[in-house]
């Protein structure tokens, strides 16, 4: 199998419609665990993270349709998606007129899999592969952060950075679907959509997703 991470995501999922977006196509797979060892098996490593990209999360989704049916949220800004995954949320804000969209990863295909989805949807992204958790946040007008408090060790990283950031005048919007870190205080709900998902991701066939907006 080509070790090329572009042709691997082509031979690997399938251009599809998100549920609750289908005025987007992204690359999209439809079995984790097969994806999964895929991956491993091409890079000849293990112990590699789940591969996020291939799916578009109840967060990504529900932050894409605010953007899209809100687009005052975005338009003209300039904003960053982070933790972006396919880029679902990222490509809204593009389509719904932000004046420039950042979208960051630290999962190398991810990054990948976001340039194939833009090209797909004709839209442009600046995708950053790094760490921007590593200084504060800086050039944003907007942050939406879908689907992150999934882990502890990540939620006690990001919770921080994402306060800082809403504290310096940045409109921060967590989107949730009830992960167990999500902070339990010091956000306020200005949205909520049903996203349907799939069992092999999750353990329902629709996640409750809340818009949540960071408070000073
Ligand atoms: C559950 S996925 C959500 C993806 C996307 N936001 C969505 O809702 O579809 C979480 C993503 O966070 C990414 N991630 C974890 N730590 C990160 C960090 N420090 N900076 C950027 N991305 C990160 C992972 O690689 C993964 O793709």
């Amino acid at each position: 199998m080509s070790a090329d991470p572009a042709d691997f995501i082509r031979a690997q999922t399938r251009r599809e419609h998100p549920s609750l977006v289908p005025e987007l196509v992204l690359h999209l797979a439809s079995r984790a665990t097969d994806l999964w060892e895929a991956t491993e098996a091409t890079l000849e490593r293990t112990g590699l993270p789940p591969p996020y990209w291939a799916f578009a999360w109840p967060g990504g989704q529900a932050l894409a349709r605010l953007a899209l049916d809100r687009p005052e949220t975005v338009r003209g800004k300039r904003v960053l998606d982070f933790a972006a995954g396919s880029g679902v949320a990222a490509l809204a804000a593009a389509k719904a007129g932000a004046a420039h969209v950042t979208a960051c990863e630290i999962d190398a295909f991810a990054c990948q899999a976001m340039a194939l989805n833009a090209d797909a949807n004709g839209l442009a992204l600046e995708i950053l592969d790094i760490d921007v958790l590593a200084k504060p946040a800086s050039g944003w007008n907007v942050i939406f952060a879908g689907d992150v408090f999934y882990e502890k060790p990540m939620a006690d990283k990001v919770w921080p950075w994402l306060k800082a950031a809403a504290a310096t005048g940045v409109h921060v919007l967590v989107a949730d679907p009830g992960r167990a870190y999500l902070p339990a205080t010091g956000l306020t709900e200005i949205a909520r959509y049903t996203v349907p998902t799939s069992l092999d991701l999750e353990d329902r066939l629709a996640r409750e997703t809340r818009i949540l907006e960071v408070r000073v």
